[in-house]
């Protein structure tokens, strides 16, 4: 077998961050940004990464074991303190997730002659809300098992993916992966799995993605910093996030009925319910409240999606936008990246490597 490559959707959380980790249902959809990983074996017995955001490095197999094993041990201790950053060596190593994911396959199928060449493209934002941990996961996942097992079977690498997103989240609700490896536009739900919502083809809805910049926090911290509000001593502090948790699930059974019924009418304002309860949970910073009231100010209702961030950025904002012309002078003014983006798009792929 010559070379395989996997791709892999970016992904927006249209309702239920953060809420979804405590049972709450979230809606989420893949989008037209892509990651690529193609996979070859070499002769020489290291495996290379060239990636097209963080650059090469090369390491031997027992050194990528050492570091999954190292990862595991943490996540393990963070399991029983709540402590996050016991996990923040992986973070701060650009190849931590590359390491822990190729480890990860490894540990179970590869003979351990030769190396291999990794090649990493994608243009999904990085640690910005838009899924590309889980992406980058599935397709390097994808890859390995197809070269050492020959088999592309989505449940094990979703179930492999979901390992390695721990290393990096902490205790992720197993969402981003998810929809990364089935694609379209879905409801999760943890614990219970996930169901297809039915989207009629021409939505009519036009989304834009505005980058307000990645977060300093991660997700796990982000979510490790939720847990803390609800699970604090303190009672009215517990009762006052359990509600927003509560109010955030609810509304997005809204947004479920809405994307199956296809009547869009109410969208708007749910978009604006919901960043106002994300607000009131304490994910977004200063300068992006700014930023999405100045939105709203123009006719424009936006949310963060995802994690969130507090220090500074909050990583990216979903807009829905009638007329762009406004947005556009305030967005470029401010010298701020924006995209428009497809929701509804394909789940992951073997793009090449058929036996
Ligand atoms: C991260 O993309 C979304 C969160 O809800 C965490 C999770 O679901 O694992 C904040």
């Amino acid at each position: 077998m010559g070379k395989i490559i996997v791709s892999a959707p970016g992904k927006l959380i249209l309702s239920g961050e953060h809420s979804v980790v405590y049972g709450h249902p979230a809606l989420l959809t893949a989008v037209d940004r892509r990651c690529f990983v193609e996979v070859e074996k070499r002769d020489k017995s290291k495996i290379v990464i060239d990636d097209n955001y963080f650059g090469t490095g090369e390491f031997s197999i027992r050194k990528l074991q050492q570091f999954a094993k190292k990862a595991q041990e943490a996540w393990r201790e963070f399991d029983e303190t709540n402590n996050i950053s016991k996990l923040s060596f992986v973070k701060e190593d650009n190849f931590g997730l590359v390491k822990i994911a190729v480890a990860t396959v490894f540990e179970k199928t590869i003979k351990r002659d030769g190396g291999l060449v990794l090649k990493i493209k994608s243009d999904i934002p990085i640690g910005s809300g838009m899924g590309s941990s889980a992406a980058l996961s599935v397709a390097i996942i994808g890859t390995l098992l197809r070269l050492t097992t020959d088999m592309f079977d989505k449940k094990e690498i979703n179930r492999l993916a979901f390992e390695v997103e721990k290393k990096i989240h902490g205790k992720p609700s197993g969402g981003d992966n998810t929809i990364v490896i089935h694609g379209g536009l879905l409801v999760f739900q943890k614990n219970k799995g996930f169901e297809f919502a039915d989207l009629k083809k021409d939505a009519g809805v036009n989304f834009l993605v505005i980058q307000t910049g990645r977060p300093v926090e991660s997700t796990g911290e982000m979510v490790s910093a939720v847990r803390q509000k609800i699970q604090s001593v303190s009672r009215r502090t517990h009762y006052k996030f359990q509600k927003i948790i509560q109010r955030m699930g609810r509304v997005t059974e809204k947004f479920i009925r809405i994307f199956k019924k296809a009547d869009f009418s109410q969208l708007k304002q749910l978009i604006l319910e919901n960043e106002k309860l994300l607000e009131q949970l304490g994910v977004v910073s200063g300068r992006t409240k700014k930023l999405i009231k100045e939105l709203e100010n123009l006719g424009v209702a936006a949310k963060i999606c995802g994690a969130g961030g507090i220090k500074e950025n909050s990583g990216v904002v979903l807009a829905l936008v009638d007329h762009k012309d406004d947005i556009d002078q305030l967005l470029a003014k401010r010298e701020i990246e924006n995209f428009k983006i497809k929701i509804n798009q394909r789940g992951v792929k073997l793009e090449k490597g058929q036996s």
